[in-house]
Parts: structure tokens; sequence; C-alpha cells
């Protein structure tokens, strides 16, 4: 019988220690095993850069949420991108949104030219405009929906029929909706990646990442990687990390109620230029997300009309932290232009509408009430 979300985020993979039978996967803090006796299932255990079981227990939890065959931790979200770019060789190109997250730009565009890996950054929320950037040596097209700071959406399925039809991968960064509410594979993605210290852990404590796939040669290659390159987790964030997924469920329809209402409330203020948040019908985007996914998520980004405003509106606001990241119980608070964009010119984030009275709000599962009268008494 087909369970609900919460039940399966406790019960749908094994959370029962199979050695001792402990109700939460212990920390099995070693990085080598006794290989004498037969432990656990056969041999499996050796070295805990090649396997460990609470890690494993992680990554069969991973598999759960992202309903895959094939699902792997990583350190961080970076080091998962990392490695599904890695799966790629001299000569490949690979089409990304313009306004792909901070660090996997960085990556495109410092690192993996070394190894003659060519990018482009391109408008994704046109599927036209897609093609037209498609080349001989195109190997990939990167979604990342919604985008980072605007919300921005790029149409999952009709990505994939394009790239079915060029013979391209799909990697799409799904951290700001979670597989809770967007299903890439099941979407026909071939890899989805996931920054985990955001929503997945969920407690602004651990920096982690996921990458999982159906596909058996990709994830052949991704365990090589995964052992060589050695961007593998630590056991006391993968335990936190377990912990964590029992309640994203519940975490996350609360976060997604308050960015709901603190959409529509700031829509009605003054003050504010513009709200950005896929759920609003007034998003020209609400139609294409709401096909892929089915909440608007807990991000929500906001402009407005001048400095003076923004800066006052900073300096009173109580409850969120103010910070970079997201995806945390807590409210969390950012300014695109000095924080996670800081790295383009002015000039590049204004092409992308990036504006210096941007701020952005990741809801966290305070009272409603509290986070608006915070919000009303900042915006006075
Ligand atoms: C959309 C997105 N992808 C990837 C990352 C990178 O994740 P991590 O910081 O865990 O390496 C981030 C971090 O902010 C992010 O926001």
């Amino acid at each position: 019988m087909k369970k609900g979300v919460n039940t399966n985020l406790l019960h749908g993979y094994p959370v029962i220690d199979n050695y001792t039978g402990a109700a939460s996967i212990p920390k099995y803090q070693t990085s080598t095993f006794d290989q004498k006796e037969i432990y656990f299932d056969s041999k499996k255990y050796c070295y805990s850069r090649f396997c460990n079981p609470t890690i494993d227990a992680l990554q069969k939890a991973i598999a759960k949420l992202e309903n895959s065959e094939y699902a792997f931790a990583f350190s961080s979200g970076m080091a998962a991108i990392t490695t599904a770019l890695l799966l790629f060789e001299a000569g490949d190109h690979i089409i990304f949104p313009k306004e792909v997250y901070g660090g996997t730009y960085q990556l495109s565009t410092v690192i993996l030219p070394k190894y003659k890996i060519e990018s482009s950054f391109i408008d994704c929320s046109c599927l036209n405009n897609i093609e037209k950037h498609i080349k001989e040596n195109t190997k990939a097209i990167y979604i990342e929906t919604p985008s980072n700071p605007l919300l921005k959406i790029s149409d999952i399925i009709g990505i994939v029929e394009l790239a079915k039809k060029y013979n391209l991968l799909t990697i799409i960064d799904n951290t700001f909706m979670t597989p809770i509410y967007q299903k890439p594979l099941e979407l026909g993605c071939d890899i989805v990646v996931e920054s985990m210290t955001k929503f997945i852990n969920g407690h602004s404590d651990v920096v982690a990442g996921l990458l999982a796939t159906n596909n058996e040669k990709i994830a052949k290659e991704v365990a090589l990687l995964q052992k060589n390159f050695g961007a593998i987790m630590g056991v006391e964030d993968a335990w936190l990390i377990l912990r964590g997924i029992k309640t994203l469920g519940i975490r996350m329809e609360k976060s997604v109620s308050n960015a709901i209402e603190i959409a529509k409330f700031l829509e009605t203020k003054e003050k504010i230029k513009k709200v950005y948040y896929p759920e609003l019908e007034s998003c020209k985007y609400y139609s294409v997300h709401s096909k892929q996914a089915t909440s608007g998520g807990a991000v929500l980004s906001f402009e407005f009309y001048n400095e003076e405003d923004r800066k006052l509106f900073l300096e009173r606001i109580e409850i969120p932290i103010y910070a970079v990241s997201l995806g945390g119980v807590e409210s969390i608070i950012s300014h695109p232009a000095t924080m996670s964009h800081a790295c383009m010119s002015k000039e590049e984030r204004e092409e992308q509408g990036i504006s210096d009275n941007l701020l952005r709000l990741s809801c966290g599962i305070e009272d409603l009430e509290d986070l608006i009268n915070d919000l009303e008494n900042s915006l006075k």
C-alpha cells in the first residue's frame, strides 16, 4: 500500500540498526573494520572512504526520498555537483542557466576550463533559447529551478524532451524544492544533485550534498569518483542528517505555509516593488512551476523601491538571522548583492535583475503571526 510522505520519512528505508537493533542508526565512528570475522553482510565494510554503515543508511534514505535506484552522499553540495560535472571529459560542452548557483558558476568558469570542459550560461526559462545554444560537442543541460535569488523557473519536462532529442544528459540542482515537492528523476532527469546543508538536514549545523540517479552506468562512475575523488561525508554529519530527514515533511509544510502567507503579505506593502515567489498567481512562471512541483517552496525574494527603506528594514528586523544559506528551521534573510552574488559585478547582477535592494528570505518554522508582526514593524 502506498504510504504518505511523513510515514515514508520515518519508516520507508532501513531505520533500525541491523547489528544491534538500535532505533537510531548508530554513528559508526571508525575509519576501518576488523575483517577476521564476518560482520554485517559479508565484507562490505572494510574502510570508511569506501563504505560506512551510517553513511550507507543515509544513502538508502536519500534513494527513498528521491525515488532513485542509486544515491550518494557527499561532504557538501558542491562536492556532489563537482562529482556530477567530473563525469564529462575534455572537449565536452555543458549548458547552464545564467543564474546558476555561484559555486557552480565558479567551478565551471575557473576550474573546469583547466580540464577543457566548456560551458555556456544562458536563459534556461526559454526552450528555444536552449536549443539555439546546443552545439556538436554539447553533452548536458544543467538545470536549477527555481533559480537563486529570483526564483525563475525552467520547464523541466520541456528540457528533458529537448535533451533526449539531442542525446544529452540532464542534471538538476533540486536544492530549493527538495524531493518533497519536486521529483526530477520522475520527470525524466538523469541526475539530481542537492545541497543537504539546506532543507534536508534543516538545522543549519551540517554542510553536505547528495547525488541520485536511476542510470546504472552513471552510478558506477559516480561510485568510483566518490571513492577516489574522496569528498565523502563524515559519520557525525551523516547521523545528524538521518535525524533531520525524519522531520523534513513537517518542517517543509510549516516553512512553505509561512512562505505563502509572507509572500502575499509583502505583495500588499507599498514599500515593496516586487515579490518573487513561484506560487503567487502574479508570478509569470506560476503555470510552468505548478506543472512540475507541488509547492512554491520556502524561499522568496522581495525588492524595495529604494536603498534607505531596505537598510532601515534590515536594521529593524528581529526574528530572521541575517546570513548566507537557507533551509534552516530558523528564518534566514540574506542580501544577494553582498552575499551569494557578491562575486559578480554590479553590471552582471543588474543584467540578471538582481538589484541592490533585493532581499531573499528563507522561511523557517516560527509562528506565522510573529514573523508577520516582525515584518510589519520593520516596514513601518
Ligand atoms: C542552489 C544551491 N546549490 C548548491 C549549493 C552548494 O551547497 P553547499 O554549500 O552544501 O556546498 C548551494 C549553497 O548555497 C545552493 O544554494
